[in-house]
């Protein structure tokens, strides 16, 4: 329409979880970095898009000028090795589990991408619940690893591993929120109250606060009945938790794994980097990132 500046909510497309399409603006600049918001990407469920939801989140954020730390939480390194990290015989987090003394600015290492760094993990990890188990408050190991570098940074994002052990348990500890990556596939929600239940229990006993910020449909493919369908049933369950932004099922995702680059680096034009920017303006939109 001719001099409209603004469309109405009715003139919008509709987007995939059945609300009008939002593009979200551009995050303000900040003036002054930290303390910290974190968030644990969490679904015991394996391979449902949490680490690449992690890396290419926190690029985004740091595209927007956030200054981003990424835990790697899962002994199978894929966030480090998704960044450029070869993780062998370097301080990883499971030296700052079991020495909590130890500064963290140590174990940090940049990456290629400018305002995100990575505190990087290796087998070693999968050796530390066996460890932690006798500690005393054995779930709050690493909050009070991040206490001490949580002020130089906007966002803590921690990449969990696909289960509801002790680890998982320590990344809900020491979380604000938590994000819970959906695949848009059969039996996405298979196993998703067990979550749910986990992160009730923790906000009981540990950690009174923790929000949950948003339930995020990755691998959707809108070609497919089946995907539309899984969707729907996710809205139905979630309601407005389901974030707006969808990420499309691509092979970029994979290709972009091997050069060690976030795809916000390796292809910025693409839709999945646009979908992974729009991510990041949306939380910071609703309020779950500075
Ligand atoms: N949107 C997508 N489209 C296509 N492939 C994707 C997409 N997101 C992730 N993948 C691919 O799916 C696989 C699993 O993704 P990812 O490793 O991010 O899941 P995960 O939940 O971290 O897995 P795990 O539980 O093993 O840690 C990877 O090979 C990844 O490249
Ligand atoms: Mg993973």
């Amino acid at each position: 329409m001719a001099g409209s500046a603004t469309k109405s909510e009715e003139e919008r497309p509709i987007g995939p979880t059945g609300r009008p399409y939002n593009g979200f603006p551009t995050p303000p600049k900040l003036d002054a970095h930290g303390p910290a918001r974190i968030i644990a990407m969490c679904n015991q469920k394996g391979g449902v898009g949490k680490t690449t939801s992690t890396i290419n989140l926190a690029a985004a954020l740091a595209h927007y000028g956030r200054r981003v730390l990424c835990v790697d939480f899962d002994p199978q390194g894929a966030l480090s090795a998704g960044l450029g990290i070869a993780t062998h015989e370097i301080p990883t987090i499971y030296d700052l589990l079991l020495d909590t003394k130890r500064d963290a600015h140590e174990v940090i290492v940049s990456t290629r991408v400018d305002g995100l760094d990575v505190i990087p993990a290796n087998i070693d990890l999968s050796a530390a619940e066996v460890h932690l188990v006798n500690e005393v408050a054995r779930e709050t190991i690493l909050s009070r690893v991040l206490r001490g570098v949580a002020h130089e940074y906007d966002v803590i994002l921690i990449d969990c591993q696909p289960s509801l052990g002790l680890l998982t348990v320590n990344a809900l500890t020491a979380a604000h929120g938590v994000i819970i990556p959906l695949e848009c596939e059969f039996f996405a929600l298979r196993g998703v109250a067990l979550l749910v239940e986990t992160i009730d229990k923790v906000r009981d006993r540990l950690n009174p606060s923790i929000t949950l910020d948003g339930v995020l449909a990755t691998m959707y493919d809108p070609r497919t009945l089946h995907s539309r369908e899984v969707l729907e049933r996710v809205v139905e369950a979630f309601g407005d938790d389901v974030l707006e932004t969808v990420i499309g099922r691509t092979v970029k995702f994979p290709d972009a794994s091997v050069s060690g680059l976030p795809i916000t680096e390796f292809a910025p034009e693409h839709s999945a980097a646009q979908a992974y920017l729009r991510l990041a303006r949306e939380l910071v939109a609703r309020g779950a990132v500075a």
